[in-house]
């Protein structure tokens, strides 16, 4: 059995990987080896069966080289410290990280195996050794359209995103529902009090808003009731990193040959965890309706096409309904007034699960199976 180290097992995305893990018995079939960057000493937890002995340091390189693959939910800035001393070191393991830093170098693959499966059986061939989970916008997306990707139908695509606060991580999901939880306090007596007017309710929700009252730590500004039309770093071009994402990385999970254009709008808003998208494609040529629902709905086991109905799509395309369930559903397909090779698509996908734990574990399953 290999020997596996886990890095940041204990946050928001690794603990929803070791649930995922234990709910699929992968610890049946790996020796698990559990690494602190703050803890070492004190005792290591038990998934399935096994225990595991006392926390390993998350720093200590001779320990890590001992094992056979890393997999690490620590973040970008333990890989930035820890991979280059280790690689250097002559290791020659398999390195599975969900944060981007090493997501465009050229000896890594992105890892979204119902998508690219056979770009990752091609690395592992040629004797690539660094597997990184994508962008959870981007992930999901591929998730839920694949079948288009896949049959070459996409000519561009352009999306507007809906992205929950988990994205921010698990500070950004507390905030968020602080500021809801005083929101409404400041306002309880009022909305209980059939007779209030709902614009002075409003006027003193807004009010409350904007007098500094309210945590912004993790987001800047407030997001209950509100959005930020802006995620991660600003670029020089007006993108936003999560923007540029979009087109570079599909691109490279897709292996493509000639660049497909993917670029859109990346908006925060008052969801928890499920990252939901508007999209505009323009196909290659004027495909059926039926023919794009049939090939989208045969791509994977996960994706499911949503009747372009009123009740369907309001009961099973929403963030309420997907969280916390691996399915990835598509709807609202319907040819734009643009013509008749414009289709609209909306996607939602729960962003901890296909977004970012999941695709580790299914790429540490090809390794181990
Ligand atoms: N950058 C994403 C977000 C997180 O902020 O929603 C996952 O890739």
């Amino acid at each position: 059995m290999k020997n596996v180290g886990f890095i940041g097992w204990r946050g928001m995305v690794g603990s929803v990987l070791m649930s995922r893990m234990s709910e699929e018995r992968d610890f049946d079939v790996i020796n698990p080896v559990f690494f602190s960057t703050s803890q070492l000493g004190q005792a290591a937890p038990t998934f399935g069966s096994k225990s595991t002995g006392a926390l390993q340091d998350a720093f200590d390189i001779d320990a890590l080289k001992a094992l056979d693959i890393i997999i690490t939910c620590q973040g970008g800035d333990y890989t930035s410290e820890v991979y280059p001393k280790l690689r250097a070191s002559g290791w020659q393991g398999y390195w599975i990280d969900a944060a981007s830093t090493l997501r465009m170098k050229d000896d890594a693959i992105i890892i979204l195996d119902p998508v690219n499966h056979q770009v990752i059986r091609q690395g592992l061939d040629s004797g690539i050794k660094t597997f990184v989970g994508g962008n959870c916008t981007v992930s999901l997306m591929l998730m839920s359209l694949g079948g288009l990707f896949a049959n070459d139908l996409v000519e561009w695509t352009s999306v507007a995103t809906y992205q929950a606060a988990s994205g921010g991580g698990a500070r950004h999901m507390r905030e968020l529902l602080t500021q809801m939880g005083m929101l409404h306090d400041h306002v309880a007596k009022s909305l209980q009090d059939p007779a209030s007017a709902i614009l002075d309710i409003e006027r003193s929700v807004t009010d409350f808003t904007r007098s500094g009252t309210l945590p912004t730590d993790n987001f800047g500004v407030p997001l209950a009731g509100s959005l930020i039309p802006w995620i991660d770093k600003q670029l020089e071009n007006g993108q936003s990193r999560e923007e540029w994402k979009g087109q570079a990385e599909t691109n490279k999970i897709l292996g493509t040959q000639k660049v497909i254009p993917v670029d859109g709008l990346c908006v925060r808003v008052g969801a928890l965890r499920c990252h939901s998208q508007a999209f505009t494609l323009k196909l290659k040529k004027d495909v059926p309706l039926a023919e794009i629902e049939q090939l989208l709905a045969a791509h994977n086991e996960w994706v499911k096409v949503v009747p372009n109905d009123r009740e369907i799509t309001m009961r099973e395309l929403t963030p309420a309904a997907v969280t916390g369930t691996l399915t990835t559903p598509v709807g609202r397909l319907r040819k734009l007034n643009m013509g008749p090779e414009y289709l609209s698509a909306f996607t939602v996908g729960d962003q901890l699960l296909w977004g970012a734990a999941e695709p580790l574990r299914r790429m540490l399953r090809l390794l181990v199976d």
